[in-house]
């Protein structure tokens, strides 16, 4: 069984120039930047973990039967690493993204992967690639765990063979353009995710069943889409890669519960317990578009926001929502949506003391 101790180490003998990476470095945006190397293991039946390493970042060779290609049997993570002022490198809550995994492959039916694999991978991958930290108060390493069925196998069951990888890819906001807020677009019509199905899962299928609404909801001109119930077309559940926040005049802030349909974000968490920290009520509780849209109108409703890892807090100022649309305050970032997350990015980035115990240093 690989543990986190026992990656076997190839250098990427070819690697990026310092001259290139830095060019590289300048703006890397999000999610086309990737890093020298990979971590990479393999799983077997009867065997389980095995072939631990890190390795040159490259093509992969799998055979065309291999059954992720077919029934899209992959799951898959993102958290990110950060450089402090002091010069450390840290993870924030590697252990929550290492649990979710496990949550996620046993809901796609792929073996269990331990703690010490998956912060393992992490840890020998980011010291091998330290010289690809961006600089800039967004900057960060995004680190993508994930999972496939690689067996070669056309039959419908869980595979026998399975391949778990680490990519590192260095990173500024994921929004292009940095905009103060957001504009969203209500999917009327199409859903993510129905009751008794992957929806809390990180796997790749729920993006992709996600990909038509979001395409439509840029083409009117927005950021991003937001997805409502499956069954009664009503409560607001979240965006395509994103959880969603409600601030109201008597401050209390509510977010969307976890009834099985909505990925359980680890920052959705991280925020709701410093705002209760600091005696902010936080209900949990379901959201209707109509309501939102009633509650933006009269003053009730003053903030909302979209929170993931990629994403960070970022402010919701314009919903689109078929002919109609409407504004939320004053179409900018309101103050506690600022405040909450200043406050979560100076624990990440090590610039203030970190009370959860947040934080792993490497
Ligand atoms: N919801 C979806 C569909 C996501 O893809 C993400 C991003 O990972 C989130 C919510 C937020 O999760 P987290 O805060 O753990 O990144
Ligand atoms: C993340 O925030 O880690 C995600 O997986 C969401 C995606 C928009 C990149």
């Amino acid at each position: 069984m690989a543990d986190g101790s026992d990656f076997e180490f190839a250098a990427n003998s070819a690697p990026v120039s310092a001259e290139d990476r830095a060019a590289m470095l300048t703006e890397p945006g999000f999610g086309r930047v990737f890093t020298d190397h990979m971590a990479s293991a393999e799983w077997t039946e009867g065997r389980g973990w095995h072939s631990a390493r890190v390795m040159p970042r490259g093509p992969l060779s799998l055979d065309p039967a291999a059954a992720v290609l077919h029934y899209a049997q992959e799951i898959f993570e993102g958290l990110k690493a950060y450089r402090t002022e002091t010069g450390d490198t840290v993870l924030f809550r590697p252990d929550a993204n290492a649990a979710r995994f496990r949550k996620s492959a046993e809901r796609l039916a792929m073996p269990m992967v331990s703690d010490d694999l998956f912060i393992g991978a992490i840890e020998a991958l980011v010291k091998a690639d330290r010289d690809w930290f961006p600089a800039g108060p967004e900057g960060a390493l995004y680190l993508r765990p994930f999972m496939f069925a690689s067996e070669a196998f056309l039959g419908v069951r869980p595979a026998k063979e399975y391949r778990f990888l680490v990519l590192a890819s260095s990173v500024a906001g994921y929004f292009k353009g940095a905009p103060k807020a957001i504009t969203i677009g209500v999917s009327r019509n199409l859903n993510r995710a129905g009751p008794g199905g992957t929806g809390a899962a990180k796997c790749g299928g729920n993006y992709a069943a996600s990909l038509v609404a979001q395409a439509e909801a840029i083409e009117h001109g927005c950021d991003q889409v937001v997805f409502l119930d499956a069954v009664e077309h009503r409560f607001v559940e979240e965006l395509g890669g994103m959880n969603t926040f409600f601030v109201f005049d008597d401050g209390s802030i509510l977010t969307p519960p976890l009834d099985g349909t909505i990925l359980p974000g680890i920052t959705r968490d991280s925020l709701m317990t410093l705002a209760r920290d600091e005696g902010v009520v936080v209900r949990e509780e379901r959201y209707a578009i109509d309501q939102w849209q009633a509650d933006a109108a009269s003053g009730r409703l003053r903030e909302s926001f979209a929170c993931g890892t990629a994403a960070v807090v970022t402010s919701i100022g314009k919903v689109v929502d078929g002919d109609t649309s409407f504004i939320i305050g004053d179409g900018g970032p309101g103050p506690v949506t600022q405040a909450l997350r200043e406050r979560l990015v100076a624990i990440q980035r090590g610039q203030s003391n970190d009370p959860h115990g947040w934080l792993k240093r490497l």
